[in-house]
């Protein structure tokens, strides 16, 4: 409308400095970069129509009153407020709506279940099959968290579902955003053209640490994909470890599983290979010892609103035992 129209010049100045692993205007991906022409097309034509129904205005104001035919007028609001606009506006809603049958394309690549939960993404590659009851995706597949690999070039499907209140899956460098409604299946198709990291968020409020609900996307060829989801597979590097003991005589395992051990604990992100991943916290913090020391022992301070309650009443020697032990599982 006419607060948009305004509000562009504003925007595009903004916008310049958008630019990076989350950034609409450099698209990796398919869907992202015809959304991105679309736009630019879009912005181009409404600064156009606002400048001249500007140009008009002041032409208004520096003609005097009679000096047209009310012949003029008639014309000048058939074309200028009826035919101009309907084939302008026309001719943009065609040709947006025909970008939609490319932009839903079948998948040919593999299938990821990516689950919002408070407040962190739970990954699982190659899944099969329908949907579980009890949760909205379906069971098995290959779990990891918060890391979404991607192989280049292929249209892989995205099976979205929450188990708690709805969230919004965005990496806005490669496909717009898709709803993640618990007790349904959302299907996403995200087909990157670009090897690189790119960030993701949570893009609908889920509660207080939603603005700390990121996630990483890292494209790669097909090999390297299959790599590592073969890598993900394996149990946990290292399962003798007095901070593996510690890990489990503190009851961590009630909620996190680490593959090779007794942790088997579904509620928060699995930590088989959490070394490997290049954050933690769901891309609040680079992987180090010293980070995962710090969320362990101050969780609600790193991250305000998370759902894991902090374990600073154990002896430092213990949490670092445990973060070291955490910080080689690769
Ligand atoms: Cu999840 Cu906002």
């Amino acid at each position: 409308g006419r607060v948009a129209r305004l509000a562009a010049p504003a925007g595009l100045a903004l916008l310049a400095g958008c630019a990076g692993p989350q950034s609409v205007f450099e698209g990796a991906g398919a869907e992202a970069t015809d959304v991105a022409f679309l736009f630019w097309v879009m912005l181009v034509g409404s600064i156009a129509i606002w400048l001249f129904v500007i140009g008009l205005g002041i032409y208004a104001t520096k003609t005097r009153p009679r000096a047209h035919s009310e012949r003029t007028g008639l014309y000048l609001i058939i074309w200028g407020g009826g035919v101009f606009p309907v084939v302008v506006l026309g001719g943009l809603l065609i040709w947006g709506l025909a970008m939609m049958p490319e932009l839903r394309r079948p998948a040919n690549g593999p299938t990821i279940a990516v689950s919002g939960e408070r407040f962190w993404w739970r990954i699982a590659y190659d899944v099969e099959g329908e949907p579980g009851a009890v949760r909205s995706l379906p069971d098995g597949g290959i779990e990891s968290a918060n890391e979404l690999w991607l192989p280049l070039g292929r249209r892989t499907e995205i099976l979205l579902g929450s188990p708690d209140v709805i969230h919004s899956f965005w990496v806005p460098a490669i496909a717009g955003k898709t709803d993640a409604i618990p007790g349904r299946v959302n299907r996403l198709v995200l087909e990157p053209t670009r090897e690189g990291v790119y960030n993701g968020v949570c893009a609908e409020f889920c509660g207080d640490a939603h603005t700390q609900m990121g996630l990483r996307v890292v494209v790669v060829p097909q090999a390297e994909y299959d790599a590592r989801v073969a890598a993900l597979a394996r149990p946990a590097a290292v399962t003798d470890d007095p901070g593996a003991a510690l890990f489990l005589k503190n009851g961590c395992g009630a909620c996190h599983t680490v593959r090779g051990t007794e942790a088997d604990g579904r509620v928060g992100p699995d930590l088989t290979h959490i070394a490997s991943r290049q954050t933690i916290a769901a891309g609040l913090l680079p992987t180090n010892v010293a980070n995962i020391a710090r969320f362990i022992h101050s969780t609600d301070h790193v991250k305000p609103g998370v759902e894991m309650p902090s374990f600073g009443v154990l002896p430092d020697t213990e949490i670092d035992a445990i973060a070291q032990w955490l910080g080689r599982l690769e």
